[in-house]
C-alpha cells in the first residue's frame, strides 16, 4: 500500500467511527481568513468564514466567557444552523473553536442559550465537576414543509470538557410543540433562587411564555406574557429574563428583553425591552413602565439598524457583577445580502446593561465594556474649541479612523449649530456622519452617502433617528469605528446606536462638523485602535 494513503485511511476510520457513534466530526469553520478583508471588522467578532446570525449560549465557565453562534458553515448565506464555537478570557480576543452542535433528524440548531448546572439538578455532571448544558430550540424542516404547527420544540445538550465537546440528551425535546404555535422558540434559562428552579422564556409569536423545571429536563408550563404590551410589528424572537439592581439604589428589577422581526422604529429588526418583576410563575409590568409600552409601543434597547438578538451572558460571577451582553450586528432586512463574500455579519461589542431611575421611568442604558481600553495603541486628548463649518481631526492625531474610539464633550448652551456631529470620509467623497440635532432634540446616523448601498433598497433611503433621553446641557459622545460599523453610546449609555456601511474604500478620514452656527466642543479624547486578530 501506498505510504500517502495511511493518512486518508486513518482519517476515514475515524470519520467511520465518529458516524458510527452518531457524532460528526469536530469542524471549525473553514477556509481560514487573514481577516483582512475589504470591510472585515478589525476589533468586533466575526466568524472566519460564511454565514453567522444571532449570538447563542453565552456562558462564563472557568475563566472564559463562551459564545456560541447560528452558524452556515456551508455558504455564507443562512442555511441548516449549527452552534459555532469561540470563547475570550478578556470579551475582546477571540480564539475559534470547532463548531458544537450540528443539526440531526429532529431538526436545524436554532438560538437558545447555556447555563453552568453548579448544583447538577441534572445529573449530566461528572466527576464533581457541574455539566454546562445548552438549551436550544429544533426546527424540523420535514414539518415546516408539511405545514405543521409543530415545527419547533426545545432540547438540551451538555458537556463536560469546558464546552469543547457536546451530546445531545437521549430523550430530546423536552419540551413539544403543543401545537398552537409555529414560533415557539429561543429559549433563555436561568436559575431563579427565589423560586429555587430554572426558569426558561421562550418567544412565542406575539408574547413570551415562561416555563420552570427542577432539573432542565422536566419543564412545566408557567405563564405567559406580552400580548397586551410592547411593539407588535412582527414576530417576538430571542428572549432574555434577569433580575438587575438599580442604579445607585438597593432595589433591584426584572428586565425582559424581547427581540422583534420586523417593528424596530427605522425598520427592520431590533430589540425592545420591559422593567417589572418576576415571581417565580409570571412577569408584571412596572405600573409607570407600562404606561410607556402600550401595545403597539415599544422601548427601544438601540435606535441603530444594526443590533440585533442580543442576550446575555449566564454566570457572570457576582465578584464581577455586571450583566453583559453582545448582539448581531445586522438586520435581517439585508443581512443576507450585504457585500461581504468571504464571511457575512459580525457581533456588536459586549456591553454592560444598567437600568437606571429616570423622571420618565426606568431606563436600561448601556455601555461598552471597560476591557476594550485594552485596544488603544494611541490616545490624543482634544483642546476645548469653537467649531464652525469642521474641525479636522486627521491632521491633529495622525490616526486612520477606520478603526478607531471617540470621547467627545459637547457643550449645548454655547452651540448654536442646527446640525453637528462626527463625518467620516474616504479619497472617493463618501461619508458616514453621526450626531446631533437641535432643534429635534435626537440623534442621527446618516449612511445614504456611505458607500455600496445597491444591494437593499432600505440600507441607505434614509436617516435613521434617535430620540435625546437626557436634558443635561452636555451631550457625551462614547463613538467606535471599525471599518464597516459606528457604535454611539450617548449620554453616557442612555441612548445607543449601532450601524453598519460598506464604504468602497475605507474612511480613513475624521471631522468634526456643525451646520447652520457654531458647536462647541468642551473636550474630547480620540483614540487609535488596534486589531484583535494575530
Ligand atoms: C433570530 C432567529 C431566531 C432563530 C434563529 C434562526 O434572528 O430568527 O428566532 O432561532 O434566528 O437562525
Amino acid at each position: 500500500m501506498n505510504k500517502t494513503h495511511i493518512p486518508l485511511l486513518i482519517l476515514l476510520s475515524v470519520f467511520v467511527a465518529l458516524v458510527a457513534c452518531g457524532q460528526k466530526p469536530a469542524k471549525t469553520p473553514a477556509p481560514v481568513s487573514d481577516y483582512r478583508e475589504p470591510h472585515r471588522p478589525q476589533f468586533h467578532f466575526s466568524p472566519p468564514a460564511q454565514w453567522m446570525n444571532d449570538p447563542n449560549g453565552m456562558v462564563f465557565y472557568e475563566g472564559e466567557y463562551h459564545l456560541f453562534y447560528q452558524y452556515y458553515p456551508d455558504a455564507n448565506v443562512w442555511g441548516p444552523m449549527h452552534w459555532a464555537h469561540a470563547v475570550s478570557t478578556d470579551l475582546v480576543h477571540w480564539e475559534h473553536l470547532p463548531i458544537a452542535l450540528f443539526p440531526d433528524s429532529l431538526g436545524y440548531i436554532f438560538s437558545g442559550s447555556a447555563v453552568i448546572d453548579w448544583k447538577n439538578t441534572s445529573g449530566f455532571g461528572k466527576n464533581g465537576q457541574p455539566p454546562m448544558v445548552a438549551i436550544f430550540t429544533y426546527h424540523n424542516m420535514d414539518r415546516e414543509k408539511a405545514n405543521g404547527k409543530d415545527v419547533e420544540t426545545q432540547a438540551i445538550a451538555y458537556s463536560n470538557d469546558l464546552g469543547r465537546t457536546w451530546t445531545k440528551y437521549s430523550k430530546n425535546p423536552v419540551i413539544n410543540n403543543p401545537e398552537k404555535d409555529r414560533d415557539f422558540r429561543d429559549p433563555k434559562v436561568i436559575w431563579d433562587e427565589g423560586s429555587r428552579q430554572w426558569v426558561m422564556v421562550l418567544a412565542v409569536g406575539d408574547h413570551a411564555e415562561f416555563w420552570g423545571s427542577p432539573n432542565l429536563k422536566d419543564w412545566s408550563f408557567l405563564s405567559d406574557f406580552g400580548q397586551q404590551f410592547g411593539s407588535h410589528g412582527g414576530v417576538w424572537e430571542c428572549p432574555d429574563l434577569f433580575p438587575i439592581n438599580v442604579e445607585g439604589s438597593a432595589e433591584s428589577k426584572w428586565v425582559l428583553l424581547m427581540n422583534i422581526n420586523p417593528g424596530h422604529p427605522n425598520g427592520g429588526s431590533g430589540t425592545q425591552y420591559f422593567v417589572g418583576g418576576f415571581d417565580g410563575k409570571t412577569f408584571k409590568l412596572e405600573e409607570s413602565f407600562a404606561k410607556t409600552v402600550p401595545k403597539g409601543t415599544g422601548q427601544w434597547f438601540d435606535y441603530g439598524k444594526d443590533n440585533y438578538a442580543g442576550v446575555t451572558w449566564s454566570d457572570v460571577p457576582k465578584s464581577d457583577g455586571r450583566r453583559l451582553l453582545i448582539g448581531w450586528m445586522s438586520n435581517w432586512e439585508y443581512a443576507l445580502k450585504v457585500p461581504t463574500v468571504a464571511w457575512r455579519s459580525a457581533n456588536t461589542l459586549p456591553r454592560s446593561l444598567h437600568l437606571h431611575k429616570t423622571p420618565g421611568g426606568y431606563r436600561l442604558h448601556t455601555q461598552p465594556v471597560a476591557e476594550l481600553s485594552q485596544l488603544r495603541s494611541k490616545t490624543v486628548p482634544l483642546p476645548g474649541v469653537d467649531i464652525t463649518g469642521a474641525f479636522d481631526l486627521d491632521s491633529k492625531t495622525g490616526f486612520s479612523f477606520s478603526t478607531a474610539e471617540l470621547e467627545l464633550e459637547f457643550d449645548l448652551d454655547k452651540s448654536t449649530a442646527a446640525r453637528w456631529g462626527i463625518e467620516l470620509r474616504n479619497s472617493k467623497g463618501e461619508t458616514y456622519r453621526i450626531g446631533f440635532e437641535k432643534a429635534q432634540n435626537r440623534f442621527f446616523s446618516d449612511r445614504t452617502r456611505a458607500g455600496n448601498a445597491a444591494f437593499s433598497e432600505t440600507f441607505a433611503d434614509k436617516i435613521h433617528y434617535a430620540p435625546r433621553m437626557v436634558t443635561d446641557k452636555t451631550v457625551r459622545l462614547h463613538l467606535f469605528f471599525d471599518h464597516a460599523s459606528a457604535e454611539m453610546f450617548a449620554d453616557d449609555g442612555a441612548v445607543s446606536m449601532t450601524e453598519i456601511f460598506f464604504p468602497t474604500e475605507p474612511f480613513t478620514s475624521a471631522r468634526i462638523f456643525g451646520e447652520g452656527g457654531n458647536v462647541r466642543l468642551s473636550s474630547g479624547k480620540v483614540s487609535q485602535l488596534k486589531r484583535i486578530w494575530k
